[in-house]
């Protein structure tokens, strides 16, 4: 028997990874829903999130985020649909966990932004948007709840051109409103999506017929270069909740959203349809599986062809393993990849020795770059309740940053550790997982400080700074020297006094 010979220049074409992006309430755990079912990932909708506990979806593994009705984690669906494999990448909704948000969106090539059709844009799809602004991500808009009260269609597309500074190209046109919402035309395949029996007479139809003109006078037409570059969002309308417009949606992922693009190294760029193997680690999660008290860590494929058992470069320690069980993962299940290619997401199960913003290759010395970690706003002081558990807290803390929980910051001057995080609930999580997985009860108490910096320069000025600043300095997970600072003004006043050392709220992995 001959195996189908594919290319992986053939199997990249067909791969899109995306995320969805939103304000809470727009729907995208609706649409997620939605887009499963359509992709034959569930067989109902509702499984995703099952009737009378709404908030608890596949993607909420923890207690803790089932007892807060909340999203924490990430996690990764993968489905075929129109001959295209789709990665779709969920992101916690809850803004206190932005940061795993930010590093999901580091791994996907599109984005699909989904507003209100009432609410038009809101304070957290503008982040999130502009987030992938930074990397010129296309995205692609879902205007959702057509079938409820919503502003005007030409006034939504204003809203996204002004609002964002991004051209809009409507790919669909919405027939009827609110309750006589009856499905879209599709501007692109020229195809009518509404209920068989409505008549050419219906009051809906001649509407259609009228408001066609307007929108073929007066809106651009779709632009591939401009929406593949970041510049202009395809716009489609629908329901979420009733299911239209979720096809046209992702029949045009299918027919032109983005495949794998290339990745930035430290060194070069690398590109997705390269033989040789390389991957990123976007994400680490614990306690994916209650019975098995492992660690995945989420790795985007970004070239070659990934196959079960293959040996990697481990390339921050320089040592290479056997890829032994790598995983897809579908709404309901995760099942042992044979194969990957570039644009998929695989899970490796690991004890720790695999962080994020990590490259793996098949030999090459290379390090992606673009993993973020954001400078936290809030830091807090680990209070231990017993102090015999000391040196199980320091490993402790140190698996949960390597996570991504929180960020770790061990004081120069050997005082107990500072965790920094971006939202208050990443506190609750840590105090909870820090009792349920090691056993060990802390609390927090109030640090002076406001904000942290990594520092860089010479050598000599380096430590020399953190010799007379020592009650301010700390190492963090990697090593890297932090200033913390009480405030603003502090900090604008020290690094004016420094002009040869650099303060830097972000830090690039890897
Ligand atoms: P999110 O993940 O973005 O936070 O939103 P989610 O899908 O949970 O939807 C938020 C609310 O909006 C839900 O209502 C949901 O049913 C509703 N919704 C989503 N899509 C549509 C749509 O296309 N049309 C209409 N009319 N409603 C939509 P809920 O009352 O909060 O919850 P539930 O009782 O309906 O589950």
């Amino acid at each position: 028997m001959t195996e189908p010979v594919t290319t992986i220049a053939a199997e990249i074409a067909r791969r899109r990874t995306f995320a969805i992006i939103s304000h809470p309430d727009a729907g995208k755990t609706t649409l997620t829903e939605r887009i499963l079912r359509a992709g034959g990932a569930i067989q109902l909708a509702g499984n995703v999130r099952a009737k009378g506990e709404r908030r608890r979806t596949r993607s909420d593994w923890m207690g803790i985020e089932r007892d807060r009705g909340i999203s924490v984690v990430t996690s990764v669906m993968t489905f075929e649909y129109g001959g295209c494999v789709f990665n779709l990448l969920d992101t916690p909704g809850h803004e206190d966990f932005s940061e795993d948000t930010y590093r999901t969106l580091t791994a996907v090539d599109s984005a699909v932004m989904v507003i209100d059709a009432a609410k038009g844009i809101e304070e957290r799809t503008r982040k999130l948007f502009e987030i992938c602004r930074l990397r010129d991500i296309p995205i692609v808009t879902f205007i959702n709840k057509m079938d409820r009260e919503a502003q005007d269609p030409f006034a939504l597309l204003d809203e996204i051109s002004s609002g964002l500074a991004l051209d809009t190209s409507p790919a669909t046109w919405p027939v009827g409103r609110a309750a006589q919402f009856a499905g879209t035309y599709d501007l692109r395949t020229k195809a009518l999506h509404v209920p068989g029996d409505m008549a050419q007479s219906d009051p809906r139809m001649v509407a259609l017929g009228e408001e066609l003109e307007l929108v073929e006078a007066a809106l651009p037409p779709f632009d591939r270069e401009s929406f593949d570059a970041g510049h202009l969002t395809p716009v489609f309308f629908g329901s979420a909740m009733k299911e239209i417009g979720v096809t046209d949606l992702l029949d045009a992922m299918v027919a032109f959203g983005p495949p794998p693009r290339a990745q930035q190294t430290e060194t070069r760029e690398v590109r997705a349809d390269e033989d040789a193997v390389t991957a990123l680690v976007f994400k680490i999660q614990a306690n994916m599986d209650p019975n098995h008290r492992d660690r995945m860590a989420f790795a985007r494929v970004c070239s070659g062809r990934l196959t079960r058992g293959m040996r990697l470069r481990h390339v921050r320690i320089g040592k290479h393993f056997a890829l032994h069980t790598p995983q897809f993962f579908f709404a309901r299940d995760r099942q042992l990849a044979e194969e990957a290619f570039g644009g998929d997401v695989v899970g490796i199960p690991n004890h720790g020795t695999l962080r994020i913003g990590d490259t793996l290759t098949e030999n090459e010395d290379l390090r992606f770059t673009g993993v973020p970690h954001f400078a936290p706003e809030i830091l807090r002081r680990v209070r231990l309740d017993d102090a015999m558990k000391a040196k199980k807290l320091r490993q402790a803390l140190v698996e949960l940053a390597e996570e991504g929980v929180v960020q770790l910051f061990r004081p120069q001057d050997g005082s107990a550790p500072i965790v920094g995080v971006v939202g208050t609930l990443q506190l609750d999580v840590l105090q909870a997982r820090l009792q349920q997985e090691y056993g060990v009860g802390i609390g927090f108490e109030s640090t002076p400080y406001s904000l942290a910096r990594w520092v860089t320069g010479p050598q000599a000025r380096l430590e020399a700074f953190a010799m007379s600043n020592r009650t301010a300095m700390a190492d963090d997970i990697d090593g890297d020297p932090v200033f913390l600072a009480s405030s603003a003004f502090m900090m604008r006043r020290t690094s004016e006094m420094q002009p040869e050392l650099k303060f830097h709220d972000i830090k690039q992995i890897g």
